[in-house]
């Protein structure tokens, strides 16, 4: 497995792969086994993979938590040996962003990065989207792998790549989770024990609006009431949102729809928390 800093290295090494299919992995590192199932998942379909870690400073907000964002390389690296990648990419922020503070070239994605996160975090999606784009028309894969908890950046990402017709596939992959629901997170290393138990009731209301959804359950109301009252029973929680959208688009649910989405965001203790579950006529994923 090589290790890359360099974007005239890693086109080096992408041009070795010649026509191979090429299985990509964008991470801010802190490898969790949510990130190890998109490797799996990458190394499974593709003849090459490659994973990218790079903690991307233009979609992290002024107040948020950019300084403190968890960083283990050398963690990192000894997690992905073992998976059969081809090459990890590790670029230093002056690599990727050379006219510093940031890019002067910005992607911007209309529609989905407009409500929920795109609301609570502006400039987010233009960042995530901005160096993504960079990542892709670096690597150049056949395939790109993200996680579904992170469902609005798969909404935005896949209507980048249609809207620009990146040569490429995104593949969505399931939310993995604790025993207890718990979706993974980078970000869950800093609950307190107290709040540990506290982010658990953000899983049991979207598993309970899921059952309600199954039972055949269409009004949004109801269902965002399930996931509230979930939430009420924890002290220390601020809700940010709790709403059911198109999962392709945002828009807000309207029933009638197979699928929709219920996405969450709240704030636990001092660690701002998101999570979501896909609903359709088949099971919630
Ligand atoms: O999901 C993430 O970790 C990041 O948003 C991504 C896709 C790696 C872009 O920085």
């Amino acid at each position: 497995m090589k290790v890359v800093t360099t974007i005239a290295e890693m086109q080096h090494v992408r041009s070795t792969f010649g026509a191979d299919t090429l299985g990509f992995v964008p991470t801010m590192g802190y490898l969790h086994a949510g990130h190890l199932s998109l490797v799996r998942y990458s190394v499974a379909e593709n003849m090459r993979s490659v994973v990218s870690i790079f903690v991307n400073p233009t979609q992290f907000g002024p107040g948020e938590d950019l300084a403190r964002y968890p960083r283990d390389l050398e963690r990192d690296l000894a997690l992905l040996s073992p998976l059969g990648l081809d090459c990890v990419f590790v670029p230093a922020v002056n690599e990727m962003y050379p006219s510093a503070p940031g890019p002067s070239t910005v992607v911007t994605v209309h529609g989905p990065t407009e409500c929920l996160e795109g609301s609570m975090r502006p400039g987010h999606f233009a960042g995530v989207a901005t160096v993504v784009a960079k990542l892709f028309n670096i690597i150049r894969p056949t395939r790109a792998y993200f996680g579904q908890k992170d469902a609005q950046q798969v909404a935005v990402i896949t209507k980048m790549v249609d809207d620009l017709n990146f040569p490429l596939r995104v593949v969505v992959c399931p939310t993995v989770r604790e025993a207890d629901g718990l979706a993974m997170s980078s970000r869950n290393v800093f609950l307190t024990p107290t709040d540990r138990e506290t982010a658990k009731l953000i899983s049991c209301g979207l598993f309970a609006a899921a059952a309600l959804w199954q039972a055949g359950e269409r009004k949004a109301a109801v269902l965002e009431a399930a996931v509230h009252e979930s939430l009420r029973q924890g002290s220390f929680i601020a809700i940010d949102y709790v709403a059911v959208v198109d999962p392709l688009t945002f828009d807000p649910y309207t029933s009638g729809s197979s699928a929709a989405l219920i996405a969450v965001a709240a704030r636990v203790g001092a660690t701002r928390l998101i999570d979501n579950i896909l609903l359709s006529r088949a099971a919630p994923v």
